[in-house]
């Protein structure tokens, strides 16, 4: 595929050779209409576009992530932040900005894709670094165009047509066991079944699409299901299909969740502290 960067307006810098890249602008006061028509090109062709360190006041970023689509207000309203419903804040700093020692969510931790526990699962994250640790904390992305068409034909056959039951419900509180839903979230928000192949609706690609989301497989009994998306997330992660992000302060990342999973690695929450902001777009329902 041809990098497309001859053809935009914008100063494109790829970060891989695969997927990732740079864009050289400034978002804070506001992007005109042919500038974001570059950018949607730019995202759906490196599939995570990185913005260098600027100041973006949280009202400015909901306006951008607008740009892409529907802002998800969060059923986890515990970290509405700034006011704004469409931001949602990981943090583990106290009220003196103080490091608590407290990881604000382990399940980041996981290789997943964002939204993708709901019926209309997430397109855009838009994430801004507004505090990093010195070291840890790092954002990682994989892409899954390429985890598709690097499976043996044999497990593409093999897995032709099943869904898989996405549960936050799971994800969340029995398999990472901390801060739990609320028996209100959980009920807002049940089980849905996703392809486990989904076509991206703009690119027409396939991807694999599953995560640390997908609880079981329909139709299948429930430990095969489950030994099934284990072995299936492992052999999604490839490393030379995969970018590795050490945040700078006040950058800002967009991915698409459609053809990207993404985790965060650890780092130490008593000492050092890590605060993001970050809005998801709504995007569709897979096929
Ligand atoms: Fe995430």
């Amino acid at each position: 595929m041809g990098s497309g960067a001859e053809f935009s307006p914008l100063p494109i810098r790829p970060l891989t050779p695969q997927l990732g890249a740079q864009l050289e602008l400034e978002l804070g006061r506001g992007v005109d209409e042919e500038t974001f028509r570059a950018i949607y090109r730019a995202f759906l062709r490196y599939q995570v576009l990185l913005f260098p360190p600027q100041d973006l006041p949280p009202g400015r970023q909901v306006e951008f992530a607008r740009r892409f689509g529907e802002v998800q207000v969060h059923v986890m309203s515990q970290y509405h932040a700034d006011g704004h419903r469409e931001l949602y804040r990981l943090s583990n700093l106290d009220e003196n900005g103080r490091p608590n020692g407290r990881h604000p969510d382990k399940g980041t931790l996981a290789w997943h894709t964002d939204g993708s526990w709901q019926r209309v699962t997430g397109q855009a994250t838009i994430i801004y670094g507004e505090v990093m640790p010195e070291s840890g904390g790092e954002t990682h992305f994989c892409d899954m165009y390429g985890a598709y068409e690097r499976l043996a034909p044999s497990w593409k056959a093999r897995i032709a047509g099943l869904r898989a039951v996405h549960n936050l419900d799971f994800s969340r509180t029995r398999r990472h066991g901390e801060d739990p839903l609320t028996e209100a979230q959980r009920l807002a928000k049940p089980p849905v079944d996703h392809p486990v192949v989904r076509t991206h609706p703009e690119t027409g690609r396939k991807c694999l699409y599953l995560g640390d989301h997908a609880e079981y497989i329909q139709g299948l009994p429930y430990d095969e299901g489950r030994a099934l998306i284990e072995e299936l997330n492992t052999l999604a992660v490839h490393p030379d299909l995969s970018y590795e992000h050490r945040w700078r302060t006040r950058e800002l990342i967009v991915w698409d969740n459609r053809c990207v999973m993404h985790r965060a690695t650890a780092y130490d929450a008593a000492t050092q502290g890590r605060v993001i902001r970050r809005c998801t777009v709504l995007g569709e329902t897979p096929v």
